[in-house]
């Protein structure tokens, strides 16, 4: 079970001493790596002209664009809501960028009232994602949202 009281606390000092997105962001998928145990991918996908473009991450390449509505990541961007995908092989429009993710959660990252971004993490093991694990990334999700600087 992961510490999310630790992690959040490690993401905090992350964002504190650099809240520039592009090294805060590539540090907290890193840490989302490390923490949680049965991961194949974890990190962010940017609102950019119109469209969820690839961020920092961890893993292997990723697709570099997803429009709003398609895939988990393009449908929690539009509904605005956290997305748990117990086996990703029954979301209809999912988006294999990996072919070993079996499960997954996305979480909205706001600025203002604006998705900003969305925090993507896919496991190789299906249900992997808990109501404590939601829980906790939503903290997570929260302090991001607080401290980052997206300029
Ligand atoms: N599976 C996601 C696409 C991004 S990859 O998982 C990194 C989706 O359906 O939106």
């Amino acid at each position: 079970m992961t510490d999310y009281e630790l992690l959040v606390g490690q993401a905090k000092e992350m964002l504190e001493a650099e809240p520039w997105y592009a090294a805060s962001l590539s540090n907290i998928s890193a840490l989302v790596m490390e923490m949680l145990p049965e991961l194949n991918w974890a990190g962010f996908y940017l609102m950019r002209n119109g469209k969820l473009t690839v961020g920092p991450f961890q893993g292997k390449p990723a697709c570099i664009h997803i429009a709003p509505g398609k895939g988990v990541c393009g449908t929690a961007l539009v509904r605005n809501e956290t997305l748990v995908v117990p086996d990703v092989h029954q979301f209809p429009g999912h988006i294999a960028c990996d072919g070993a993710s079996e499960s997954e959660i996305v979480i909205p990252l706001h600025e203002g009232a604006e998705v900003r971004a969305v925090l993507d993490i896919d496991s190789p093991v299906k249900n992997r994602f808990s109501p404590e694990d939601r829980q906790g990334l939503e903290k997570l999700a929260r302090i991001i949202e607080e401290k980052v600087s997206w300029q």
